[in-house]
């Protein structure tokens, strides 16, 4: 129920406009946000990748309403490129479709997709595009599958959400063309209709994909890149200790590397378990986002967890 609202609220522009005037949201914010720039990004990027950390970084940004602010993303985005290519950091880029147009045209959301992953392949960096609400799946996935015809192969990946009653049969059919998926639990408001209402099977079908997916990375030998960008196959993306186990359970037991695997997590949640996988020689990869445009991020992460709602207000009341 809390879940719900807070889903709702992170769609509603009046709540947007309420919350992000107090000065608390930005200070609370901030610990899933790495700035609101550029370089407040790559010098976050700079810390992981000391500890052996790779990153993907997000330029903020969904659902947006003009074609100007559509060809304004996809520019940051394409700069970060260039930008991530000059520093040298070990980091590849996440993008919302939403955020460079599929919602207003879907041609002109191609024409950007395409100038984005024609950058990220003259640089030999890697986009993922990251999963939005249900209305969306279709869409997404037949526009990531033209890419990969149009060459991007090596260039794009997917994610898809374990809550979903129809991501087993699209982890079988990426598997089969061997396309590089994200596989998370999923951050949206689904109506039971096509979404496990229950979490305890969201888990489950979680270890199942994860089963499905590592036996084909196992079958294609895939391996993260040398340089760390070009992420392998699987991505286990999660903070839950548990389908952690599993996923690594299982890739032993089947005797996949570990390097033909990796874990990502979400910059600011579980820093503990992200040394602990590193240092125990697994791929580790932190999504970081940055921009102005953090409120609907902020309060999914809100949605995700309870005790983050109540810090969060308890401070606004203290000040
Ligand atoms: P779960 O919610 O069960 O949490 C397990 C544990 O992790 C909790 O007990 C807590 O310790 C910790 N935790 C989780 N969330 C927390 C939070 N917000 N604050 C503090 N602790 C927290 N979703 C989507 O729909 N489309 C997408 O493209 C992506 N992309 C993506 C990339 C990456 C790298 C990650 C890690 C996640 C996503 N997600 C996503 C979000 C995902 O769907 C999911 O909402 C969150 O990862 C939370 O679910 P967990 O798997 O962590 O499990």
């Amino acid at each position: 129920m809390l879940r719900s609202i807070l889903i709702y609220l992170s769609k509603a522009s009046w709540a947007r406009t309420i919350v992000t005037k107090w000065k608390i949201s930005w200070k609370a914010a901030s610990r899933f946000v790495a700035g609101e720039k550029q370089e407040d990004a790559i010098r976050v990027i700079r810390e992981l990748n000391a500890k052996g950390i790779n990153a993907t970084l997000d330029h903020l940004g969904e659902n947006v309403t003009s074609m100007e602010e559509a060809r304004a993303a996809t520019q940051e985005i394409i700069n970060m490129l260039d930008r991530i290519d000059k520093t040298g950091v070990i980091a590849g880029v996440s993008i919302k479709l939403s955020q460079i147009g599929v919602l207003l045209d879907e041609e002109f959301c191609v024409e950007n997709l395409r100038k984005i992953l024609e950058k990220a392949k003259s640089h030999g960096n890697f986009v993922r595009i990251d999963m939005e609400d249900s209305p969306y799946t279709d869409v997404t996935l037949k526009l990531f599958r033209q890419m990969r015809q149009e060459g991007f192969a090596e260039t794009v990946g997917i994610v898809i959400q374990a809550y979903l009653y129809r991501s087993e049969d699209d982890i079988r059919k990426l598997g089969e063309e061997g396309a590089r998926v994200r596989l998370c639990k999923g951050a949206y408001n689904e109506s039971s209709k096509v979404a496990f209402p229950k979490k305890a099977d969201v888990d489950k079908n979680y270890d199942l994909l994860t089963s499905l997916m590592l036996d084909k990375s196992k079958e294609l030998g895939t391996k993260i890149s040398d340089d760390g960008r070009i992420p392998p196959l699987s991505a286990i993306a999660t903070h839950d200790e548990k389908r952690i186990a599993f996923a690594k359970d299982y890739a032993k037991k089947i005797g996949l590397s570990k390097e033909s695997m990796e874990f990502q997590m979400l910059f600011g949640i579980r820093r503990d378990i992200q040394s602990r996988l590193t240092e125990e020689g697994y791929p580790v990869r932190v999504y970081v986002p940055y921009g102005t445009e953090w409120y609907p991020y902020f309060v999914r992460r809100l949605a995700e967890r309870p005790a983050n709602l109540g810090f969060f207000l308890s401070n606004l009341v203290k000040k």
